[in-house]
């Protein structure tokens, strides 16, 4: 039975690319999104046309008990979660607070913060039982900097990385590795990023900034997530951030 790396938030971009680096090194990857079947059956096929075992799941990760349900299944039916991502983001684009709703500020928390509390509280005992796994969270520049029309997302950001910070001082010692991965640029994501400016500007983003390495590609990310997550436990890095050449670092802005 191969070791599963389970992904909350598969597409075309990070979620889905981390998953198929995972399949090509040798785990069943399972990978969860919430609509577009047939854009997770194109990576879930992609995976196995090139050998690899993968498994997609239709779901929506914030709705009650489908984050612990699908960690039980997944478990039970398909082998143990060596490694999981968690790649749920919470941008909802530039608000000012007069025109953010209770509404979004509440799915922000829901998708950048209780989620992952849920999957961990589901899935670090489990590892903990066996000694080992990892637990590797993608994150924004929003966790470290607040600004103005960022008011949920840099909210529930915040609180993304200081749960990480306290899951891994709970979880480390018993071989847990946790690990929060700080996105500080533009990605190639066209589920995501392409959807928040639609596609023409998508297409111009590509095309200029990313035909100059100016968009960070998710093949290339792919490897720091598989590096991060078979580090030796005498070396693990807790944090790290990854950001294209080109662009000025979140702690450099003025
Ligand atoms: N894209 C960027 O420029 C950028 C920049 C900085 C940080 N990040 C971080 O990168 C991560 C996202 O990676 P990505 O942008 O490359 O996207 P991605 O992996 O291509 O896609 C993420 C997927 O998450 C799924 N998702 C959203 N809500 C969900 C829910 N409630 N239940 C299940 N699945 C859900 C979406 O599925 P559906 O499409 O089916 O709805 C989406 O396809 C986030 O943590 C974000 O903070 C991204």
């Amino acid at each position: 039975m191969k070791p599963v790396c389970l992904v909350i938030g598969a597409g075309a971009g990070i979620g889905g690319t981390v998953g198929t680096k995972f399949a090509s090194e040798g785990y069943h990857a399972v990978l969860c999104r919430r609509s577009d079947k047939e854009g997770l059956d194109k990576l879930v096929d992609g995976i196995k046309s090139a050998g690899g075992e993968a498994t997609g799941l239709l779901l929506n990760a914030i709705e009650d008990d489908v984050i612990e349900e699908t960690v039980l299944h997944v478990e039970k039916n398909i082998g143990p979660i060596e490694v999981v991502i968690y790649n749920l983001g919470a941008q909802i684009g530039n608000v000012p607070l007069e025109q953010t709703s209770y509404k979004q500020f509440e799915m922000g928390w829901r998708l950048g913060t209780f989620g992952l509390f849920r999957l961990a509280k589901t899935v670090c005992p489990l590892m903990a039982e066996r000694g080992s796994g990892a637990l590797m969270v993608t994150s924004a520049t929003a966790a470290v900097r607040g600004n103005k029309g960022q008011h949920s997302h840099a909210a529930a950001m915040g609180g993304r990385r200081m749960l990480c910070q306290s899951l891994n001082a709970q979880y480390a010692p018993l071989g847990i590795h946790v690990a929060h991965i700080l996105v500080d640029s533009m990605v190639d994501a066209p589920d995501t990023l392409g959807k928040l400016v639609g596609p023409e500007v998508f297409q111009q983003l590509r095309d200029t900034r990313g035909a100059e390495d100016g968009m960070m590609l998710p093949a290339k990310m792919a490897e720091t997530y598989y590096h991060l997550a078979t580090q030796h436990r005498s070396a693990w890095t807790h944090e790290l951030d990854l950001r294209v050449f080109s662009d000025v670092a979140w702690w450099n802005h003025a």
